[in-house]
């Protein structure tokens, strides 16, 4: 069998499902997980060349046989896209460790233990791992103590699968995605940060689930076969700002 497969979690909807859209416009096989089940069993429908695995990445033996269903199905992993993500802003003072815990596990745990998970078939594929951290995993901001730091972890963890793991052929980057309007930013975005957000964005807009999914297949596909180790921003010029943006931009 030629055609490839990805794995892509969180995939019952946003980036995610984005991203499994474009794989399979790009001839891909996609396995879907997420842990809603029902938001992923109706994803699924409909699709073709899908798979879909209702499983949690923060669960150790959950994401066990989330890859032996996956193989069962798929018979190869070229792809594993991390992507399975949960928001939290909160002040530090009110972020007792049950809270720090629930972003950490889904956030940093799971693409530890899907990677890892992963890592048999990605060496017979000589496949790629691609993580999505976020943007506040680049730069600090308030509220994001549990859920930036998450991100500024996976940031790492990407470098350290790239500096191990390029000896069996298997490449690692990350994306870091500025604003895009899913429900998890819904969640946590007031109208005083998606103010925020177009004043600090060059490009003065929230990006789209696409323009992100576009990046993270790049990344995944043949096209970018020497690129591993990489940290790319889809923000808009987010990272590349400093202050000043939106008292110039009167001028
Ligand atoms: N939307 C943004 O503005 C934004 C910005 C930067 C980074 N991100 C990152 O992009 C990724 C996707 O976010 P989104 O905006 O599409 O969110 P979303 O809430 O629309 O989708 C996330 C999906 O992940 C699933 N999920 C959460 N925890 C899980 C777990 N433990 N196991 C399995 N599935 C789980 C959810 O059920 C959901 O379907 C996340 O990692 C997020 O942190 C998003």
């Amino acid at each position: 069998m030629d055609q490839k497969t990805a794995l892509v979690t969180g995939a019952a909807r946003g980036i995610g499902l984005a991203t499994t859209d474009l794989f399979l416009e790009q001839g891909w096989r996609v396995v879907m997980v997420d842990r809603d089940e029902s938001e992923l069993v109706q994803a699924a429908a409909g699709r073709r060349d899908v798979y879909a695995v209702a499983r949690d990445v923060s669960q150790p033996e959950e994401v066990t046989s989330m890859i032996r269903d996956a193989l069962a199905w798929g018979g190869r992993i070229d792809a594993l896209v991390n992507n399975a993500g949960v928001a939290d802003f909160g002040p530090i003072e009110d972020t007792d460790f049950p809270r720090w815990r629930r972003v950490m596990e889904t956030n940093l745990d799971g693409v530890f233990l899907c990677s890892q998970a992963a890592l048999p078939a990605l060496k017979q594929s000589r496949g790629a791992i691609l993580n999505i951290a976020s943007i506040s995993g680049l730069r600090a901001s308030t509220l994001r103590v549990a859920y930036g730091t998450s991100k500024a972890a996976v940031i790492q963890l990407t470098r350290q699968q790239a500096a191990e793991l390029g000896e069996y052929g298997i490449r690692a980057n990350c994306v870091c995605p500025g604003p895009v309007r899913t429900k998890l930013a819904l969640a946590v975005h007031s109208q005083a940060i998606i103010d925020a957000y177009h004043d600090a964005i060059p490009l003065n807009r929230y990006g789209t689930e696409r323009e992100i999914a576009e990046v993270i297949t790049f990344l995944c596909s043949e096209r970018a076969s020497y690129v591993t180790g990489q940290i790319i921003a889809a923000d808009g010029g987010f990272e590349a700002t400093g202050v000043g943006l939106p008292a110039l931009r009167g001028q």
